[in-house]
């Protein structure tokens, strides 16, 4: 939530800052603002709403070139968004330009503290104030980097901060709490971002900042990182390795059509390598000994939105192949609730950003309790992983649409994998048994490619919904949680009414929600394994069709019971019933994407979200 990009070396400040906002787009869409460092002075411009319109600003009125500067896109917190609350801020003698990224708590005291010795604060938000405090401190030091940590010392709240001061034109300084921030390293320049994705097409060396750390560009000597009371700290490098075509739409209307498309790679590449030639899964990232998953007698699972859809579907396949409980928890409750924790605990955070605040403080609070962390997650370096006691990456390369999509799908396999691993170590899965599990999973790509080619008539039918106001989602056993991320979905993107809903629930009261030609997505499972549950989610499907439900049915190939039920019949590759959620999950991708653009919504940038929520 809100993007940040720096840059000094010999380039157009602008343009690099601008193509880099544009990749960071995502991160919040409410304002954008630069700022560059020429003729002994700082030039600004800002605007609200999409960078589109800071793009006309500029264009109408150019700002002069220069090759330091900084920029941002935002996702209000405190403040509306408008042009005086867009960033950067100044102080008021317009020579310190800062922008920031999460929330600083005690900006009440530090405003009428500022107010107090007369400065001005025209602004709502809380990161003016950084920008006076800044420009004080440095009157005094001449050195912007140790007035950034002085500043730091002062802020409680999550932050990253990057700034600049007119009388430093070769600087960029950068500090990191609690939210991210990456540094790219090219020759004779460097990229301060929020994410890899805004400097990849100038260079894929990065460098990793740690907690409460400040860190210094300059033109000629390069990267310095201290921590925030001076103590110069380690710095680890590393290699990105996607480029900037991963990032970039490729001739799709939208970036979320490219990564539904990109499913059938992302899931392969997510299982790459992760068995050896003897069928033995080897998850090499996973540095929790054996002996201490042997112990672990509780798994918990905390993710957000999507993810945590994900986590659902992870605690049927953990308890079934593990026989350990396993519960799945919304990471903005989990530590609220004071759950019971302790050293056999193993908790498995899901995160595609792997800066989510709420799962962030969610491992915290389990990792303080004793229990150790295993992170599934798609951005390398990033914190969540980093906090983790260990990681399992998804190799979904980077998904920019707000709406994840193939990052859920190599959730799920990622899920997968790591319940058989604990089937492996302690023992409750053979090695045959694991190796039919991992064939099924390899032959899921080529089935989600296979669903991909035969979604004509799912664009059709969502076309022809799109004036409705509500459709629910009914599944049962796996299917609920995909119902759930199948309701989320349409939210998410075409602003309507949705819901997901356990079949067998329906009874229980929202059947009374059911109205002649209401849209019903039912999640049908495999009539193969639990023949059981089928025949009742059948029954369920004949209970709304009764009361004037328009069924729309997702069964796979063969499934001909469910024919004379559903007045739209979608067909998915029949798969084990636990890894139906992988074939299941992508029509309703789909439907959503192709009803929200019917309805005119913008499906990359759905309003009021943003892609990376580094805020509790
Ligand atoms: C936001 C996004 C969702 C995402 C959730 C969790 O709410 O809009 O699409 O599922 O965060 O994100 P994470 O990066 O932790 O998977």
């Amino acid at each position: 939530m809100c993007g940040i990009v720096g840059y000094v070396g010999s380039q157009s400040a602008l343009d690099v800052v601008m193509a880099g906002l544009k990749r960071l787009e995502y991160r919040g869409y409410d304002s954008a603002g630069v700022a560059v460092l020429a003729d002994g002075g700082l030039a600004t411009a800002k605007r609200a709403g999409k960078l589109v319109n800071l793009d006309k600003e500029l264009s109408e009125h150019p700002l002069p070139s220069a090759a330091t500067g900084i920029g941002h896109t935002r996702w209000a917190t405190h403040g509306g968004p408008t042009d005086a609350n867009a960033h950067p801020h100044l102080d008021n003698a317009g020579r310190v330009a800062v922008v920031h990224n999460g929330i600083i708590e005690n900006f009440a005291p530090l405003r009428a503290e500022l107010a107090e010795r007369g400065h001005e604060l025209p602004s709502e938000t809380d990161t003016e104030v950084v920008a006076h405090l800044l420009a004080e401190e440095y009157s005094a030091c001449a050195d912007l980097a140790e007035a950034m940590r002085l500043v730091c010392r002062r802020l409680e709240g999550a932050f990253t901060l990057v700034a600049v001061h007119a009388d430093a034109p070769d600087v960029v300084v950068g500090a990191r709490r609690n939210s991210p921030l990456v540094v790219g390293v090219g020759e004779g320049e460097y990229f301060l971002a929020s994410d890899v994705a805004a400097f990849i097409a100038h260079t894929r060396d990065a460098v990793e900042l740690g907690q409460d750390q400040v860190v210094e560009l300059r033109r000629d000597e390069g990267v310095s990182v201290t921590a925030f009371d001076g103590t110069p700290a380690d710095v680890r490098s590393y290699h990105v390795d996607w480029d900037a075509s991963a990032a970039e739409k490729a001739g799709y209307a939208s970036f979320m059509l490219k990564e539904i498309a990109e499913q059938p790679k992302a899931v392969a590449d997510t299982l790459l390598g992760r068995v050896d030639g003897s069928g033995t899964l080897s998850l090499d990232e996973v540095r929790i000994p054996a002996g201490v998953l042997r112990e672990v007698d509780k798994v918990v699972v905390v993710a957000c939105g999507t993810a945590y859809h994900a986590g659902l579907i992870a605690k049927y396949a953990i308890e079934h192949w593990t026989r350990i409980p396993c519960e799945v928890e919304l990471a903005s409750e989990f530590r609220y609730r004071d759950p019971i924790l302790d050293q056999q605990t193993l908790v498995v955070a899901i995160s595609q950003s792997g800066e989510t605040m709420d799962t962030l403080m969610a491992l915290r609070h389990a990792r303080e309790q004793g229990a150790r962390v295993l992170a599934i997650c798609n951005t390398n370096g990033s914190t969540i992983p980093r906090e983790s006691d260990a990681v399992l990456y998804t190799h979904a390369g980077p998904e920019v649409a707000v709406a994840s999509t193939k990052a859920f799908l190599t959730q799920l396999v990622a899920c997968y994998l790591v319940a058989l691993y604990l089937g492996q170590v302690r023992g409750t899965k053979y090695g045959d048994e694991i190796g039919d599990v991992v064939r099924d999973l390899s032959g899921i790509s080529g089935a989600v490619e296979r669903v991909l080619g035969t979604m004509d008539p799912v664009r059709e039918l969502a076309r022809s919904l799109a004036h409705k106001n509500t459709v629910l989602f009914l599944g049962r056993h796996v299917g609920h949680p995909v119902a759930l991320e199948g309701a989320l979905k349409l939210k998410e993107l075409a602003y309507m009414h949705a819901e997901g809903f356990a079949a067998g629930e329906l009874k229980h009261g929202p059947i009374a929600l059911i109205e002649e030609d209401l849209p019903v997505v039912v999640v049908v499972p495999s009539p193969r394994g639990r023949s059981i549950l089928h025949d009742k989610i059948v029954s369920n499907i004949q209970e709304i069709r009764a009361r004037g439900a328009r069924t729309i049915v997702i069964a796979e190939e063969g499934d001909e019971a469910v024919v004379p039920y559903a007045d739209h019949l979608v067909r998915v590759p029949a798969t084990p019933t636990l890894l139906q959620p992988l074939v299941a999950t992508v029509p309703l991708q789909v439907f959503a994407c192709e009803l929200a653009t019917a309805r005119g919504n913008e499906v990359d940038q759905p309003r009021n979200l943003a892609k990376s929520v580094t805020v509790e």
